[in-house]
């Protein structure tokens, strides 16, 4: 899907357009008017006079387009930008989309028995309904129970109703989504999606390519470069969350270390949830019978890395994390489970085999990795069957004497040619054996571990 800014093509693009015309006129006009010269005829007032107009017409059109940019919103059309996505909050469901302009939000169910139940986002007994991400927040049984199906329902803000009454126009209805929760059979599959950052064409067709079923989308983090604005968050997280998951299996997000940057990167965190029931970025949470413990390491950098100016406080929060860690490691609830997996966005072993916190960053000529060493060494006691994640932008499962799991990188965009994108679906079966399958854009399709 292409996006293009209405404001920012009224105030640069045809002001510029408009211009580059003009002088190109100029010139072409002026050459006409020389050679009419030259061949004796006397134009030369008539060619004044055709550059004087031309030069007002370009500052009145440039002008009116200028003038025009505060209601550019106006002229776009009002429909979905994405289908819905069903984030895991933990104890509900948050359904996610977007619209090209402010709308209310609302999930309309049809339950198997015929009843029609409608939930509306809502605060203090009114819509929120000048916003185009929207966020309905369910109860799981509703989009769980066998033969009950959802869809997301938008009506368009308008801006021109009195202070004492809102306006709404055209009302927008999804088609209807059947939800499949994940079960609690031994096979069990899981499909990661990370590091898009400007390559979401080649993981749309990436996506397009995956010919086995899998029961939920695990997101990795670093779906865009930086959070500069809300079509940011549309194309690189919702789109690609719901072209990867239907709208029919849940998504599991994760932060990644460019989920801090960008002045939006604080409404990431308040849009999607994780399934954390304390509103962190780490949490433990199970389907069927697969015990999941995501992380969220923050930037792996120390706190005085200058990126941050001075306003970053990761050591804290990874050691709040890391205590939080050994809480779950006492806690033993994994034990209860057949598979124990670990999911976070930076990995604790290298692509090359190295440990994170032997590697020396390029930027900062610092070495990495502050308090890897105690989470590498947790997670090797709660007896992980791997750790899957991303960052590296490469797909390998890397292994170092350290530690006692794997380390899973599923793969992302090649930075270099943002046309190219490669991710991995996890497989789980027989209770201890895993298989992996990398899709790339290119349409390859590689089964590279059985064990
Ligand atoms: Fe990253």
């Amino acid at each position: 899907m292409f996006y293009i800014d209405s404001k920012f093509l009224l105030l640069t693009i045809l002001p510029a357009g408009i211009i580059l015309a003009s002088v190109l006129a100029y010139f072409i006009i002026r050459k006409l008017a020389l050679r009419a010269e030259g061949n004796g005829k006397e134009i030369k007032p008539k060619f004044k006079k055709i550059a004087v107009a031309l030069l007002i017409s370009v500052v009145a059109l440039s002008c009116v387009a200028i003038g025009f940019a505060p209601f550019a919103d106006n002229l776009k059309a009002f429909k979905f930008e994405s289908a819905p996505a069903v984030f895991d909050a933990g104890d509900r469901y948050a359904v996610i989309w977007a619209t090209s302009k402010d709308a209310s939000s609302a999930v309309e169910i049809k339950t198997a028995s015929g009843e029609t139940i409608t939930v509306k986002d809502d605060t203090v007994g009114i819509g929120n309904f000048f916003k185009r991400i929207h966020r309905v927040d369910i109860d799981k049984s509703l989009l769980d129970t066998l033969g009950n199906s959802y869809r997301v329902i938008s009506r368009e803000t308008l801006k021109k109703g009195s202070n004492y009454y809102y306006d709404f126009g055209k009302e927008l209805k999804s088609k209807s989504y059947s939800f499949k929760p994940v079960n609690d059979s031994e096979n069990l599959a899981f499909f990661v999606i990370s590091d898009i950052q400007g390559g979401e064409k080649a993981l749309a067709k990436t996506i397009a390519r995956v010919d086995e079923n899998y029961d939920f989308v695990l997101m990795l983090g670093d779906y865009n470069d930086k959070q500069a604005s809300y079509n940011d968050i549309i194309k690189s997280i919702i789109v690609p969350a719901s072209l990867a998951s239907r709208g029919e299996i849940p998504c599991v997000f994760l932060l990644g270390n460019h989920e801090l940057k960008g002045a939006l990167s604080k409404e990431v965190q308040r849009i999607f949830p994780t399934p954390s029931l304390s509103g962190e970025q780490y949490f433990t949470y199970s389907y069927g019978q697969l015990f999941l413990t995501g992380l969220f390491l923050g930037d792996n950098h120390n706190d005085n890395f200058h990126r941050y100016s001075g306003e970053s406080n990761f050591e804290a929060y990874r050691d709040k994390q890391h205590l939080w860690l050994e809480s779950v490691l006492l806690a033993e609830e994994y034990k209860n489970y057949t598979y124990n997996i670990g999911a976070s966005h930076i990995p604790l072993i290298s692509a090359t085999g190295l440990l994170l916190q032997n590697q020396t960053c390029h930027e900062c000529k610092l070495t990495h990795g502050y308090k890897a060493e105690d989470f590498q060494k947790t997670f090797s006691e709660m007896g992980i069957l791997m750790l899957v994640s991303a960052h590296s932008h490469f797909v390998t499962l890397a292994e170092n004497e350290a530690c006692a799991f794997p380390n899973l990188h599923t793969g992302g965009v090649n930075k270099m040619k943002r046309s190219f994108y490669q991710t991995t679906l996890v497989k789980l079966s027989g209770g201890d054996s895993y298989e992996f399958i990398t899709y790339t854009s290119r349409g390859d399709k590689t089964v590279w571990v059985e064990n």
